[in-house]
This record gives structure tokens, C-alpha cells and sequence, in this order.
């Protein structure tokens, strides 16, 4: 679905009608494209926290300027400011941020990235400590709100640590700072990530991170399902792509462009998981990756829900998921080190109107992943989900006009997203890097305030 308004404003009349009336203007956000550099130079790394150094050296090694101070940047303007403030632990350490964070965000780019680091305040006990923590959480929610220009803030936790932080605490922190300096991350603003030290494997290449991988995706025929495709196979894996026989014809087009396998399937169907596992391993010889995108909306105030309605969304969005997993988890599924990621939506966060049957299947969702992701941890299997907001595909292009355009503008970027950003995030969460991300919902939805 276009946006009519956003592509005015960026025109150099357009501009100007937003400047003069202060209307809102959303701009063209920087999406990753394969060799790409990582975010425009330079960044300021500041803080005094464990992992000032190590974010230090991955910016280099990624060929990114990095200044340690705004005296050493002379005139021009920053492509991002990580501020790690992990060691944190009084409520008077928090007077680094504004001291550090104020004058650096007056000279942010277009498209630029916060990133705070901070400390996983659900790990630590002391009351003062917890708060403290907990500040950056609100801080960095809020300054997501008052950034412009496509440039974005969010929140990655690193582990509690006795001592030390371990070699694997700062490699895995700097998977997910890489993420959110990254183009891969245009879409996502204000979010927290938690980040554990569990052991992961480098991804073999920056360009192609998922390579020898084998993973399916559920409701790839259109939609978000279809971009999840693109980018996994961008991204070096085989994929499988699974939706309904009534759409396999759109199904089988996104399987040849990506040079994959289609398997016309209704997720619904009984022994869906064990037909997954023996097409990717008959035609690919594994599975390591399952993405569960197939969804449907029925809306409905829930005085006039009929039976159909709640019960399709019931079986498609939930029950589907936990009948296949049986399968997918079980000890004859996924292998160790295995990814899955469960698409949920910002309705399970916030409600909607109209929306109660689908709300409560993306808001179970969110429970599912968060219990499911520490019975699987042994195994090195992650478990993860991701809430878009409201994302252009034919599911929104449905919404009433009104409803979508302020969807669209009461976000902190004031615009949709593109099903490549959802896409992207779930290429970040299925890479080998990515194993101290797990049981977590990933909010895609450029802040969103009509989901809050
Ligand atoms: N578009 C958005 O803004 C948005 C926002 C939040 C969440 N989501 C979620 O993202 C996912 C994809 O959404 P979309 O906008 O691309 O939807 P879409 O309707 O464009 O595509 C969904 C795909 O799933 C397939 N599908 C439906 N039922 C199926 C079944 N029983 N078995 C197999 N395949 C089935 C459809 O045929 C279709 O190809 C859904 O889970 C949706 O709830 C989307």
C-alpha cells in the first residue's frame, strides 16, 4: 500500500508545506542492503561501563569512525552515540546521561542511532540498583520520541555479572548493538532487548550470516511472509516456503525467486509440524530455522464475534503454532542451535478495537515464547517473537482510510513499515550470533503510539 502522503512531503515542495504548517515529516529510513557499512561514521562511544571498549573495537573492525568525544568531531554530524551505562548502579550515575547524551544528540545526522547499554535489571536484586537500571528503560523510550529525522533509540541489557564481564557477555552485546546501529533495525525505536551470555557460534560472513542454513516460513505465497523469504535467502539460507493450496501460485513464485522449495500446506492440518520436518529434510537434508508468519485477521466487536470467526483466528494465529511444535521442538526436530521466531503483533500489546479474537491469540504469543525459549535453552535453540505495528501489506491496505493514516503518523518515525523491516529483524534473531537473544517479543512498529 503507498504512502501518498510520505512520498509528498519528500518532495521539495512537500517539504516545505510540512516545514510551514508543521505537519508531520516522516522521512526515507536507511534499510540494510548487502555491503552496505554498517551506519554512517562517525559514532561516539561514551560511558564508563564494561563494554565501552569491545563496541569500541567492533566499530573499527566494521570500518566505522568512532570519537570519544564531540571535541574530536569538529563541525559534522554523528551517524550514532553508544552510550554504555551497564555500571549503573545509584540513581546519581544516571546524571551521565544527560551529561554525556544531551549534547551529542544535538548533533545527530538523518537516520542516526542511540544506543544505551545498560544492565538486565531483572537480574539484579538490590531495590537501588533495579531502579537505576530501570531509568534507562524510560529514558531511552522517551528520547526515541523526540528524535526526528529517521534517527532512532533503543535499549540493549547486557548480563549480571559476578566480576568481570565474560568474553561471551561483550560478543553477544555487540551482536545486538551491531543490530541496532544497523539498517537492519530502520524500523524498530524504543525497544529493550535483553541479552544473556549463552555460548554462540560467529556468523560465517557479514553478508551472508544465515549460509548453510535450512529454514521455512510460514504464509510466504504474499505479505510479510514473502519478504521473511527474500531476506533469509538474501541472508545465505535455503528456505522453504509454506502457504495454503488455494494460494499456491503466488507461493510458487516466491519459491523460485528465492530458489527454495514450495510446500502447500494449511498449518491448521493435524500433522503439519511432520510434514515441515520431512520436506526440509527429504528435499534439504535439515531444518534449523522456522519462522510461524501465517496469520489471519476476522474483526469483529465482540458483541457480533461469531463462532467462525473467533474459532478460524483461534486455529490459525495459536493452535496451529503449539500443534506443530510438538513436532518442530521434539526430539526428532529442530537440531541444536536451532532458531524459531513465532510472528505476534502490537494488538497483543495494546488491544484493538474490533480485534479480541486476534489480540488474544498475539498476546498468547508473547507467553508462548517466553516459556518456551528456557526449555529449549539446553539445546541452544532460540525462541523469539516479533510485534509488528502497522506494516504496509494487503492486511493493513484493508484498514479503514482514517484509522490507518494516523496508525501511520502517531509513531515516533510517523510512517509505516515495509515488510523487509519485520523481515530484517528475524534475519538478525535466526543468525548463530544471536543465541543470547531469546524468549523475547521484538516490537517492529517505529514506536508506535496507537499501540503503547
Ligand atoms: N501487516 C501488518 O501490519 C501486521 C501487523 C502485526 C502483525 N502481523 C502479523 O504478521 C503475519 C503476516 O501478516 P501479513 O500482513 O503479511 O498477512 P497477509 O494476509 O498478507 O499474509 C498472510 C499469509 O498467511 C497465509 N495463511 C493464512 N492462513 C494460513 C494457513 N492456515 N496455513 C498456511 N498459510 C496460511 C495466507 O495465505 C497469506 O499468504 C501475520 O501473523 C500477522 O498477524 C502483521
Amino acid at each position: 500500500m503507498a504512502d501518498q502522503y510520505s512520498d509528498f512531503i519528500n518532495t521539495p515542495f512537500g517539504k516545505n508545506v510540512a516545514k510551514r504548517l508543521g505537519l508531520p515529516a516522516p522521512v526515507r529510513l536507511r534499510r540494510y542492503e548487502p555491503g552496505q557499512i554498517l551506519c554512517e561514521s562517525p559514532v561516539l562511544v561514551a560511558g564508563t561501563g564494561s563494554y565501552v571498549a569491545s563496541v569500541r573495537t567492533l566499530l573499527t573492525n566494521a570500518a566505522v569512525s568512532v570519537v570519544d568525544s564531540l571535541e574530536e568531531l569538529g563541525d559534522g554530524r554523528l551517524g550514532g552515540v553508544v552510550l554504555d551505562l551497564s555500571d549503573a548502579r545509584h540513581p546519581s550515575d544516571l546524571a551521565a546521561l544527560r551529561e554525556l547524551g544531551a549534547p551529542a544528540v544535538k548533533r545527530l545526522g538523518r537516520n542516526a542511532r542511540v544506543v544505551v547499554i545498560g544492565t538486565d535489571h531483572t537480574q539484579l536484586t538490590d531495590p537501588v540498583q533495579v531502579a537505576t537500571q530501570r531509568a534507562l528503560d524510560g529514558f531511552t523510550r522517551s528520547l526515541a520520541k523526540e528524535l526526528r529525522a529517521g534517527a532512532t533509540a533503543n535499549l540493549v541489557l547486557g548480563p549480571v555479572s559476578e566480576g568481570e564481564v565474560s568474553e561471551q557477555a561483550r560478543a553477544n552485546v555487540g551482536e545486538a548493538v551491531r543490530f541496532f546501529l544497523s539498517g537492519r533495525s530502520a524500523f524498530v525505536d524504543g525497544q529493550p532487548v535483553r541479552v544473556s551470555s549463552a555460548a554462540a557460534q560467529a556468523n560465517p560472513s557479514v553478508d551472508r550470516p544465515l549460509d548453510g542454513q535450512v529454514a521455512v516460513v510460514t504464509g510466504a505465497a504474499r505479505g510479510i511472509g514473502a519478504a521473511i523469504a527474500r531476506t533469509l535467502h538474501r541472508d545465505g539460507a535455503t528456505v522453504v516456503c509454506v502457504d495454503v493450496p488455494a494460494a499456491g501460485e503466488a507461493l510458487a513464485q516466491v519459491a523460485g525467486e528465492v530458489g527454495g522449495t514450495a510446500l502447500q500446506l494449511d498449518v491448521t492440518a493435524e500433522d503439519a509440524g511432520r510434514r515441515i520436518l520431512d520436506h526440509a529434510r527429504g528435499r534439504h537434508g535439515g531444518l534449523d530455522i522456522v519462522v510461524h508468519n501465517a496469520g489471519i485477521t476476522r474483526d469483529k466487536l465482540f458483541v457480533n464475534m461469531d463462532e467462525s470467526r473467533w474459532d478460524s483466528v483461534m486455529a490459525v494465529n495459536l493452535a496451529s503454532i503449539v500443534q506443530m511444535n510438538e513436532a518442530l521442538l521434539g526430539p526428532d526436530g529442530l537440531g541444536d542451535g536451532g532458531r524459531m521466531v513465532c510472528l505476534s503483533s502490537q494488538s497483543g500489546f495494546a488491544g484493538n478495537r474490533g480485534q479480541t479474537n486476534y489480540s488474544a491469540t498475539k498476546a498468547a504469543i508473547i507467553g508462548l515464547v517466553g516459556a518456551l525459549a528456557p526449555q529449549v535453552a539446553e539445546r541452544g535453540i532460540t525462541v523469539n517473537g516479533v510485534a509488528p505495528g502497522l506494516i504496509e501489506t494487503e492486511m493493513t491496505g484493508k484498514m479503514p482510510f482514517a484509522t490507518r493514516e494516523a496508525a501511520r503518523r502517531l509513531s515516533s518515525l510517523q510512517q509505516g513499515g515495509l515488510p523487509v523491516d519485520v523481515a530484517d529483524t528475524i534475519a538478525w534473531l535466526v543468525q548463530p550470533a544471536s543465541a543470547g537473544v531469546t524468549g523475547q517479543v521484538v516490537r517492529v512498529c517505529g514506536q508506535n503510539m496507537i499501540g503503547a
